[in-house]
């Protein structure tokens, strides 16, 4: 199907949260921390206060009312500590967008610094075991014994890889209109990922109770996670509009969505592999370092998928976290996985040159038959199926695995392989339709992320009613529709098409409206593993010049459950890769030591891949007939597709060039 929204997002006419109108709108900017550590010692709002349309200042010097569980980012103006450079500490509301800011850069704030501390290391005296990793699995894992496994292995490696900071940059930047409505209601337009979530975060926040918001999100311009807990822009045009008693937007720019809107947390991850002759694994030991602020733990579940992938007797996890001066990461498409596939997959590359074997054959040699650290059995795993599929497709029979041997002029070609898998859960959703002139309302809390939500909902609600999808009308993005789950986690559409499925079976029994909570049926869910699973193939071009890397085809397989529409999953799995590329490649954030923050703050600084560097990006897949996921039989794929790219494209670097890159990006200066 065509996007439903489509045409009104093309020609301008879908509204996001910036976008709009009301009576006597007001405008708030905020004020940021120039310091990484210490406390404020005064604010002074005086100077702003005379300047021109200035309504009002606000800070800890007369700190809002907030409800008594607002924490981490949310808990704004609560208190004088600074926990990192970038941090809101004041906010200007004027009658207009550019008074506003004008008068935010003319408050004083007065400083009492301490030493920061900003470096994620290895060494770093501050790392910790978190207790558990998100959302709630152990931190460290193992069984078997790891030193008898590498010890009676006939090839082994001991193998360090580093990711960078990497920031979401959605095209929409974070955003939100606040004002009480004349029932007393707190209204909130917000770029949110989930309006039922946001309304529960925001009502928290504030102490008030749920009924009393009601958070609007028609339309999303992307997320990939930053926009999957509420942002401190909610919570700023709330608490500045009940300071002037007038509507107050914010608008995020650019830059300050990477001081306070998350981004993914930097990675040293060590891995120690042993095969023995045949390439099977006799041990397999991942362990991940990581940072969080010392706000909020937020702790990456970065070596889970090493849990799930290869069968070896000895198998170890561990996560360590440190807390530092710096703001909290939190989610980025595939969080965890991505990063964490990464470092196993180019390992597993590592493995296969070191053992003299093809790495297409290493994987499937050490499939698993059930879930290699719980022993669950699989709904379905389909990863030897893919790379079969992606090795045919591929050309893959054909290639000479010797390092840094084809030359096209001055350009090193190479390919390369890596395996992807993301998890297939869903959370409790409600949902409801009703016969309205003949023809079909459905009415969940979604959110259309630019995932194309609405139109996958329609087919799914059309085919469960056996109708035209002409006839299904699908009402999304407010939380006063039925409460809905975020859109994330690859949980979007098998949550809400649940309920949707639901529903629609009730209005065929009714006649007239149907009625769904999915709550009860996915309790007791814990005997079976659930994932997708892909393999990612890359081939690169690699200037011998100039360093440059040009991927010159990508291809993506999934076996990722029943796929319901091929243009919106191919657009999801195309998405997700060409992410993964520019992970590879360009995108990079790096942090200040000196004075904290991130030294990358625009896309004229940090590069995301553009049309001319994603050429030849190609996904297939195998549909899955899996009975044991929901009624659509689907998986999520919001995420595997950048699951595996970078390591696929270093994998096809050394390949090319016969020089291994260890931490991303891969940059002309690593290469040459
Ligand atoms: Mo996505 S990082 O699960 O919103």
């Amino acid at each position: 199907m065509n996007r439903i929204e489509g045409r009104v997002k093309v020609t301008g006419l879908a509204t996001y949260a910036a976008e709009y109108p009301a009576e006597g709108l007001t405008y708030a900017y905020a004020v940021q921390s120039h310091i990484a550590k210490g406390r404020v010692k005064r604010v002074d709002g005086g100077p702003a206060l005379e300047m021109p349309g200035v309504l009002a200042v606000l800070s800890c010097e007369d700190p809002p009312r907030l409800g008594e569980n607002a924490e981490g980012e949310l808990a704004l103006f609560q208190s004088r500590e600074v926990a990192y450079r970038g941090q809101f500490v004041a906010a200007v509301v004027a009658d207009t967008y550019e008074n506003a800011r004008a008068a935010a850069a003319a408050v004083r704030v007065d400083y009492d610094p301490d030493d920061h501390d900003v470096g994620l290391r290895a060494d770093h005296p501050g790392l910790y075991r978190p207790e558990v990793v998100n959302p709630n699995f152990p931190s460290d894992t193992g069984k078997g014994d790891i030193e008898a496994g590498l010890a009676l292995a006939a090839t082994t490696i001991d193998v360090t890889y580093e990711t960078p900071v990497l920031h979401n940059n959605p095209m929409e930047p974070h955003a939100a209109l606040a004002y009480w409505d004349e029932e007393g209601r707190l209204l909130v337009y917000d770029t949110a990922q989930g309006t039922s979530p946001s309304r529960d975060l925001i009502a928290r926040t504030l102490g008030l109770p749920r009924e009393a918001v009601r958070v609007v999100s028609r339309h999303v311009g992307g997320g990939f996670g930053c926009k999957g807990s509420t942002r401190p822009q909610a919570i700023l045009a709330a608490l500045a509009a009940r300071a002037v008693g007038r509507p107050v937007k914010i608008a995020l720019t650019r830059q300050q969505m990477f001081d306070v809107t998350g981004y993914r947390t930097p990675t040293i991850q060590r891995l120690r592999l042993g095969a023995d002759s045949d390439g099977r694994l006799t041990a397999l030991e991942h362990v991940a370092y990581e940072q969080s602020s010392t706000l909020v733990e937020f702790a990456e579940q970065t070596t889970t998928p090493t849990r799930i992938m290869y069968a070896s007797p000895a198998l170890s996890t561990a996560h360590r976290l440190v807390r530092l001066d710096v703001a909290t990461p939190s989610w980025m498409r595939a969080p965890g996985e991505c990063p964490g596939m990464y470092a196993l997959e180019s390992a597993m590359d590592e493995l296969a040159y070191a053992a003299g074997l093809d790495p297409v054959e290493l994987r499937v040699v050490n499939d698993p038959r059930t879930e290699p650290d719980s022993g669950l059995p699989f709904s379905s795993r389909n990863l030897v199926g893919c790379l079969r599929e992606g090795a045919h497709r591929f050309g893959w029979q054909h290639r000479d695995p010797a390092p840094g041997i084809r030359r096209d002029g001055e350009w090193l070609i190479g390919t390369g392989v890596a395996a992807s898998t993301y998890p297939a859960r869903r959370r409790p959703s409600k949902a409801v339709a009703t016969v309205r002139d003949g023809d079909f309302l459905v009415q969940v809390a979604a959110a259309d992320i630019g995932t194309g939500a609405r139109t996958v909902l329609t087919r799914i609600a059309a085919s469960t009613l056996g109708v035209a999808p002409e006839r299904v009308h699908v009402e999304l993005g407010d939380s006063d529709l039925p409460d809905a789950p975020v859109a994330g986690g690859s949980m979007g559409t098998a949550s809400w098409g649940t309920a949707v499925v639901r529903a629609c079976e009730e209005l065929q029994r009714d006649g007239k409206e149907g009625r769904a909570d999915t709550a009860e049926e996915i309790d007791g869910d814990a005997e079976l593993s659930r994932h997708a699973f892909g393999a990612q193939f890359a081939e690169v071009r690699v200037s011998s010049v100039t360093g440059e890397v040009r991927v010159s085809r990508l291809l993506g397989v999934f076996a990722a459950g029943h796929i319901m529409d091929a243009k919106l999953a191919r657009s999801q799995f195309l998405g997700g890769m060409t992410m993964g590329l520019g992970m590879a490649l360009m995108e990079e954030t790096l942090t200040d030591e000196e004075f904290g923050g991130f030294l990358h703050r625009d896309l004229a600084q940090y590069h995301v891949p553009a049309s001319a560097d994603a050429q030849g990006v190609e996904a297939v897949w195998l549909d899955e007939q899996d009975g044991e996921l929901n009624p659509m039989g689907s998986k999520g794929i919001g995420e595997i597709g950048i699951v595996g790219t970078a390591a696929a494209i270093g994998n096809a670097v050394y390949h090319a060039t016969g020089h291994r890159v260890r931490e991303l990006p891969i940059t002309p200066a690593k290469i040459l």
